[in-house]
């Protein structure tokens, strides 16, 4: 049974980075007019009140957006992606609405693109279910996501964006996650995809980062946040994208927002780390 509800991260230095990439990617892929699909493999409720229990309980948002909000003279990812989160909240009000990865990506979602969102938690599917209810663009799967992302690809658009965020919850998740990455570029080798991990245990990561690196696939790009340094003590102390076939200028970005987070979200012993782990 999954117990991992998003309510209660939404919004963390994590969410940040994710959302402020992602929103820079999806920007990047509208430069051209013809439509793409954004498929998102474990899309959580879409929406989340920081004003409710989940998330007051933990307040990581404090530590996150909230350090964001209403600051001046931002670099370009996280300028836009502060604009993205205003379009929930009114520009001079109380930050109380984060939007999950499919609610972001809809901000800028054209006509002529699509989504697939995959979400097995009953509530969550419901509630994102309900947040798109009269969205004829966006289709909701209440299945495994690294299924349906092997029986979507390759979309009949040949462009897509693939975002895989699983809550990491069964240890074999790790594994499953680099194996349905490495089949489905197999089938679509032009898509973007951008795995979010976490560091709980920098040897586990690390090792299905380098089922990737070592997999053959080219463009493979690392963007990280470490809010602490590596400890063998219980809980998350960085956080990252694997981005495989970044667009143009994705590093230059990151690096720009990363400059900014670090004295912002992290600790003294952090570190971030923006750097091209396959190339060309
Ligand atoms: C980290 S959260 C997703 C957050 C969301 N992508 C965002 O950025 O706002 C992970 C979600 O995956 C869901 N989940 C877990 N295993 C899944 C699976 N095999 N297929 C689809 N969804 C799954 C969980 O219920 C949870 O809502």
């Amino acid at each position: 049974m999954l117990s991992y509800r998003h309510g209660f991260h939404a919004g963390n230095y994590a969410d940040v980075l994710k959302h402020a990439m992602l929103f820079q990617v999806i920007k990047s892929m509208q430069k051209k007019a013809k439509p793409f699909v954004y498929i998102d493999t474990h899309a959580g409720a879409g929406a989340y009140s920081l004003e409710d229990e989940f998330a007051q309980k933990t307040g990581e948002y404090l530590d996150g957006v909230a350090k964001l909000w209403q600051h001046t003279n931002l670099p370009t990812a996280l300028k836009e992606y502060m604009e993205a989160i205003e379009h929930f909240n009114g520009e001079y009000d109380e930050l109380t609405i984060y939007p999950g990865s499919p609610a972001i990506v809809d901000v800028e979602l054209r006509e002529q693109d699509r989504m697939l969102l995959h979400e097995l938690h009953g509530t969550d599917h419901q509630a994102l279910t309900d947040y798109f209810s009269h969205d004829s663009q966006v289709k909701i799967v209440n299945a495994d996501g690294l299924k349906g992302l092997l029986a979507a690809v390759p979309p009949l658009e040949r462009r897509g964006v693939v975002l895989i965020d699983p809550s990491y919850e069964i240890k074999s998740d790790y594994i499953d996650v680099a194996e349905a990455i490495i089949k489905a570029h197999k089938k679509f080798a032009t898509g973007v995809y951008m795995l979010w991990y976490p560091v709980v245990k920098r040897e586990q990561t690390e090792a299905m980062l380098n089922m990737l690196k070592d997999s053959g696939i080219k463009k493979q790009l690392r963007i990280e946040q470490a809010i602490k340094a590596d400890s063998h003590e219980f809980g998350m102390t960085a956080a990252g994208l694997w981005i495989i076939n970044p667009p143009w200028q994705t590093d230059t970005l990151a690096k720009e927002a990363l400059d900014y987070l670090e004295p912002l979200l992290g600790h003294a012993d952090g570190s971030i780390t923006v750097e091209w782990e396959v190339g060309e």
